[in-house]
């Protein structure tokens, strides 16, 4: 019977081991906006409470026709089904919900077809919530003030959870790429934050870390090798030669 339960859930899940994945040098590729496709991320370790976050992500996408949000990140309690979202409307307008919360945070332009890091970083104790894009902070606004996270995280990247585990609409799809993603049950540096975005050092995420990744992929999402616009990361004189 136990055997049995736990093949069903391999079968469920397409994976069966506990272990995590490096996945340096990989992207997810969200290729279709859809209401069923996305990543879930298990946690490091079970948090039952969590009184200030920070997350660390790259990003890759143009802009949607409708100018409609891109969900990168969603974490929902069962409390709080916008626990901890980080989202995008438009080109210069970041989008937070903490514990329910909405922040809304202008003028920090992406570059549409390149990677851009996204950190944001938020503290129960003052509320104070900030986002760095490609390492320009945001002004400080605050949100969630004295709340907490409580109960077992729910954690999607791609998609925003309109209930704790579920509630997607195709409406809120990212489509696009993410790769970097990180969690900490702390506010990291703003050095940390730099160095992320210049892809130098930093301690990596001890709640979820890119580079030691329990993950289960649902609909259609691709983990591919990271494609960058630079030309640099290609050589292309392999064996292509034509003279
Ligand atoms: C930032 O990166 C530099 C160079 O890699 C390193 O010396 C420094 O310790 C890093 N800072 C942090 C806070 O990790
Ligand atoms: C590209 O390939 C050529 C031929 O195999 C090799 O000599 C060269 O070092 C490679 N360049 C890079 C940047 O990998």
């Amino acid at each position: 019977m136990r055997f049995l339960t736990f093949s069903l859930l391999c079968l469920f899940f397409q994976r069966c081991s506990a272990e995590g994945q490096d996945l340096g040098g990989k992207a997810f590729t969200f290729p279709a906006e859809t209401d069923n496709s996305y990543v879930k991320l298990q946690p490091a370790e079970i948090l039952e409470h969590l009184g200030a976050v920070s997350v660390c992500l790259r990003y890759f996408t143009d802009l949607p026709q409708n100018n409609k949000d891109q969900s990168f990140f969603s974490l929902a309690t069962p409390a709080h089904s916008n626990g901890f979202l980080l989202a995008k409307y438009g080109q210069n307008r970041h989008q937070m919900y903490i514990g329910g919360g909405k922040l809304d945070l202008w003028g920090l332009p992406d570059e549409l077809n390149e990677w851009n890091s996204f950190c944001v970083t938020w503290d129960s104790e003052t509320g104070l919530t900030q986002i760095w894009l490609n390492g320009k902070p945001s002004s400080r606004k605050a949100v969630f003030r004295g709340g907490s996270l409580v109960g077992r995280p729910f954690i999607v990247l791609g998609q925003d959870q309109d209930e704790y585990g579920g509630g997607l609409h195709k409406n809120d799809a990212m489509v696009g790429q993410l790769t970097d993603v990180h969690m900490w049950n702390h506010v990291i540096s703003t050095c940390e934050i730099e160095n992320f975005s210049k892809n130098k050092g930093f301690e990596k995420g001890n709640v979820i870390n890119w580079h030691d990744l329990e993950f289960t992929i649902r609909g259609n999402v691709v983990l591919e090798d990271q494609i960058t616009s630079k030309s640099d990361s290609q050589n292309c004189s392999d064996g292509m030669s034509i003279y």
